[in-house]
């Protein structure tokens, strides 16, 4: 079988000024989805998105998503953009989902750069700035692969639909219900054969990957209240109890230093492990040094290779992630905070649901609360969830990547599972009924909602040939 003509790849270097210019405007909108100030951003970026699609041909529908209450605000949530390119009965149909939201960033987190600036290292050849691979580089990728096909007049082997959204980084609002209508009989997804994701990255800086699982995520904010108002430590302290004091010990319960989750009931609902699935785990490329190159120290829990990897890949975790209300800023304030809220997450695995956790975790910080014998009171919110995937990767979806992976980089890619989530995974593969495969164009030190995001421009161009070649690849199977 022929593979893909040569002039694709060599449209993509040849372009390669233009590609990293669209990339630049992309990531000076910041397209912050957790924000209320910028969802207005969310939006531009949306148009901007339709804008490059229908200058490709692309029939593009917005689909409006509803609405959502946020810090109190009442907001519209962002438009998914859905497109279709190509209807040719004889060709298959895969779907492209990414999204075009972004996680917070200021420069005065630590960043060595203005973050909604994509500034190129000459040195290093990174191209920094926030949503540079997670998860504007890689959507770009995709325009970036079908203008090539089309600016070297070669016919694009598949019928395309397009799914992207802009509240990925907060839950994924609306787009379940938006999946599970559009692929009922008549809707726009119907007929799909397979849906490929970008929006992840290899598990190494050396060795192409696909992704075949990723975790699954329960989020929680506990408020503790007591006081009318804020206090002086000095005139209340040891007089009353102290919404903060509880707070940090409640979730002092939820985890171990060590990762040990210490909810009861939730470590028991994990698939166990079998030799099989463990023997993969050591043979991947892989080391502890790299999970300490990319954590910038040398932070990993344990010095087995395998068990790093299951702790990311096959077994829960639960992180801690700040304190709302409590005081932060710089100086020695004296305040006894009157109310705060603790936010903490769950990643969930196989056999975990956020329907199985939930109750779990609701009913020890009730009976942990009791303990405290405060009288201050508690409430639970669940901010989110979504439920862990796992696909087949020897399906022909994956074959076709593999084939692509190799075409493009000259080597056979990792088969991982992945620690992150992205919610709608699991509902493409359930409501369609298709394989989804995973198929990252970064790498696994690029940063992602951390500062400094990076994503190497090497990553970008081959990235793209990446995507173009799995499409010639796909057709084929
Ligand atoms: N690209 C990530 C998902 C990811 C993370 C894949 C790590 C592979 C490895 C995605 O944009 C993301 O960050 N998702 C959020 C989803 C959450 C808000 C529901 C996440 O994982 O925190
Ligand atoms: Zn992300």
């Amino acid at each position: 079988m022929s593979s893909i003509p040569a002039q694709i790849p060599a449209y993509i270097d040849a372009n390669a000024k233009a590609f990293v210019d669209r990339l630049a405007r992309a990531v000076a909108i910041p397209s912050i989805s957790g924000d209320v100030n910028n969802r207005k951003d969310v939006f531009a970026m949306a148009d901007f998105l339709e804008g490059e699609l229908v200058k490709l041909g692309v029939s593009v529908k917005r689909a409006k998503l509803g609405k959502q209450v946020l810090d109190g605000v009442e907001l519209e949530l962002p438009d998914a953009i859905l497109g279709t390119l190509g209807s040719d009965k004889a060709k298959k149909t895969i779907l492209l989902y990414g999204h075009f939201d972004v996680q917070p960033a200021l420069k005065s987190d630590g960043w060595d750069t203005e973050p909604f600036v994509l500034t190129e290292d000459p040195e290093t050849g990174r191209l920094i700035g926030r949503g540079s691979s997670d998860d504007k580089g890689p959507v770009l990728g995709w325009l970036n692969a079908i203008e090539a096909y089309q600016k070297s007049n070669v016919e694009i082997p598949v019928n395309i639909k397009f799914c992207f959204e802009g509240m990925e980084e907060s839950g994924s609002e609306g787009l379940d219900e938006l999946i599970e209508a559009e692929a009922k009989a008549g809707g726009y997804f119907h007929g799909v054969d397979a849906v490929c994701i970008s929006d992840n990255y290899w598990l190494n800086t050396r060795t192409p990957a696909l992704t075949y699982g990723l975790r699954g995520i329960s989020y929680y904010k506990i408020t503790i209240a007591g006081p009318a108002r804020d206090l002086h430590s000095g005139v209340f302290g040891r007089t009353v109890h102290e919404p903060m004091t509880d707070l940090i010990a409640l979730m002092s319960k939820l985890v171990t230093p060590s990762g040990d989750i210490l909810v009861p009931g939730v470590e028991d609902l994990v698939a166990p492990l079998t030799e099989q699935e463990k023997a993969r785990y050591v043979s991947l490329d892989y080391s502890v040094s790299d999970v300490e190159h990319s954590a910038g120290a040398k932070v990993a829990l344990s010095d087995d290779k395998a068990t790093v990897l299951m702790g990311r890949m096959r077994y829960p975790s639960l992180s801690l992630h700040g304190i709302e209300g409590a005081f932060s800023a710089p100086g020695a304030k004296t305040v006894i905070p009157a109310k705060v809220s603790g936010k903490f997450s769950i990643r969930l695995v196989p056999d975990q649901t956020p329907a199985t956790v939930d109750p779990l975790v609701i009913a020890y910080l009730k009976s942990e609360f009791a303990k405290l014998n405060t009288k201050n009171t508690l409430s639970i919110e669940n901010l989110h969830g979504g439920k862990p995937w796992v696909a087949d990767p020897d399906h022909w979806n994956y074959e076709a990547a593999k084939r692509a992976t190799k075409a493009v980089y000259g080597r056979a890619p990792d088969l991982t599972r992945e620690g992150g989530s992205i919610p709608v995974t699991l509902t493409f593969a359930e409501s369609l009924g298709v394989n989804v495969l995973l198929l990252p164009m970064g790498r696994g030190d690029d940063g992602a909602h951390s500062t400094n995001e990076k994503l190497d421009k090497s990553n970008f161009l081959q990235g793209s040939k990446l995507l173009g070649t799995y499409l010639w690849e796909v057709a084929k199977s």
